[in-house]
């Protein structure tokens, strides 16, 4: 993992350039699969904007104060979309941030049409390879505790990606792909959009 201080991820970010800094007028709602990066790069993400970084599965978790696995196990996958569902309506609705969401919350049309409307999406992509070396053996993860975790993986990336693909952004998390690289492209992308914008008449 690369250790790059926030200075330099934003240089590289700009690539040299002296751009004003870029100020978030709407939450930034990173989508993707289990693996992908999303808090990793999130958490880092924010930092380099200076805006909160809000985690949804960790927000539900201290909800129901249980853990992911023990909120699927006691009350089953519904439960979890329900809050999930409840805990990212409400996070939409607060001050700009980066929204880190669990990788089957873009797969709901409701919250998809939310975060349409009151954010911007994000969606980091790795193909199953990357997202598998990252994921297989660590626990936490209920969809993928069991013995063909990876054709599981698998079966969710075909069902998902056309889904993800409506995101407004994409940016690649290749296999070597460092967490600042991705906070990098993620940044280049938003700028990319801001501009895009204002040139809209
Ligand atoms: C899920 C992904 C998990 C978590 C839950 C379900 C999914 O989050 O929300 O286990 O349906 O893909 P991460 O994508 O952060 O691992």
């Amino acid at each position: 993992m690369g250790n790059h201080p926030i200075g330099e991820v934003l240089e590289m970010a700009e690539h040299g350039e002296n751009l004003p800094p870029l100020k978030l007028d709407r939450t930034v709602v990173l989508v993707g699969l289990m693996g992908a990066g999303k808090s990793t790069v999130g958490r880092r993400l924010a930092d380099a904007l200076g805006v909160p970084f809000v985690d949804s599965d960790h927000e539900i978790e201290t909800a129901a104060n249980l853990s992911i696995p023990e909120i699927f196990e006691r009350f089953g996958e519904q439960y979890f979309r329900d809050g999930e569902s409840r805990v990212i309506a409400r996070l939409l609705e607060g001050e700009p941030c980066i929204l880190a969401t669990g990788g089957g919350a873009f797969m709901s049309p409701d919250i998809r049409a939310l975060i349409h409307e009151r954010g911007l999406s994000v969606w980091i992509k790795a193909d199953l390879e990357t997202l598998w070396n990252r994921v297989k053996g660590k626990p936490g993860r209920p969809l993928l505790q069991q013995e063909n975790a990876k054709e599981v993986l698998a079966t969710l990336l075909e069902a998902r990606y056309p889904v993800y693909a409506e995101a407004d952004l994409t940016v690649e998390s290749h296999a070597g792909a460092l967490h600042e690289d991705v906070v990098a492209d993620i940044i280049a992308a938003l700028r990319a959009h801001a501009g895009s914008n204002e040139e809209t008449p």
